[in-house]
């Protein structure tokens, strides 16, 4: 483990030290950057700082050629433990939910097609403001979290609402770097979901609406085409939207 942590830290820094020597970092660039680290940590924002810029490029090493649906980052949002719910399976939700109403449903399969009856999804989403309960005041806590089971022959449904795009604190640290890079703070909407079944490695995944704005511009660069959903006018309900989609597991 020793070399393993020797390899890291030596290589990280010999690249930041070719980042300062090539770009003529001055001490007063040092000590502001100094300044922004002590920040990131009173601001607890060390967490959110490593899923916007760092968590990408580690889940697409660690699961980039795995057989099955593609997966992208967790992000900081996932709580355990949301509530297992029962038939309709329709996410917790104030009684007025702003959003557009929304069915999504598929199949969870292994990775040659055959169904996995009782799989679980755990489901969690922004509202259609972009906040995420439990780390936003104005979401009560647990709204738009739950796990639903897949039924004998693997197919799953998800009632719930088209989320909103979602910007990164603008105030804190991470974003104050953020703007001043010029890059955008923004996510483009998306539900999570982790997909699991006993014997198959947990996908991590996310499934990004395609009329969103940011698709190509998302601040934890995490969009992948494959991901890309696109709701339409339920044929069945009207004033309800819905699409498909399906998850392949790999094998553990
Ligand atoms: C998110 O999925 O909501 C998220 C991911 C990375 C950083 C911030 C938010
Ligand atoms: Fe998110």
């Amino acid at each position: 483990m020793s070399d393993r942590v020797d390899q890291l830290i030596s290589d990280i820094l010999r690249r930041i030290h070719e980042a300062i020597v090539e770009n003529d970092v001055t001490y007063e660039e040092y000590q502001a950057a100094k300044q922004w680290f002590i920040e990131v940590g009173e601001a607890g924002e060390w967490p959110l700082f490593g899923d916007v810029y760092i968590e990408h490029v580690v889940e697409e090493g660690a699961f980039g050629n795995r057989s099955g649906s593609k997966g992208t980052i967790l992000g900081p949002f996932y709580l355990p433990d949301a509530p297992v719910l029962d038939a309709p399976f329709e996410l917790p939700h104030r009684p007025d939910e702003p959003g557009d109403p929304t069915v999504f449903h598929g199949r969870v399969t292994d990775d040659e097609g055959t169904p996995i009856p009782g799989a679980n999804l755990d489901v969690w989403q922004a509202d259609a403001q972009g906040s995420y309960s439990g780390f936003m005041v104005d979401s009560p806590e647990g709204n738009l979290r739950g796990q639903v089971r897949t039924d004998a022959d693997g197919h799953y449904g998800v009632r719930t609402v088209i989320p909103g795009p979602y910007t990164i604190p603008l105030d804190g640290p991470t974003g104050k770097l953020t703007a001043a890079a010029g890059r955008s703070p923004w996510r483009p909407a998306h539900i999570h979901l982790i997909v699991s079944a006993d014997g198959f490695e947990p996908l991590v995944t996310q499934l990004f609406i395609d009329s969103s704005d940011y698709l190509d511009n998302d601040v934890a660069s995490a969009v992948k085409p494959e991901l890309i959903v696109h709701p339409r006018p339920s044929t069945s309900e009207p004033g309800v939207l819905e699409f498909e989609y399906d998850f392949a597991l790999a094998r553990e």
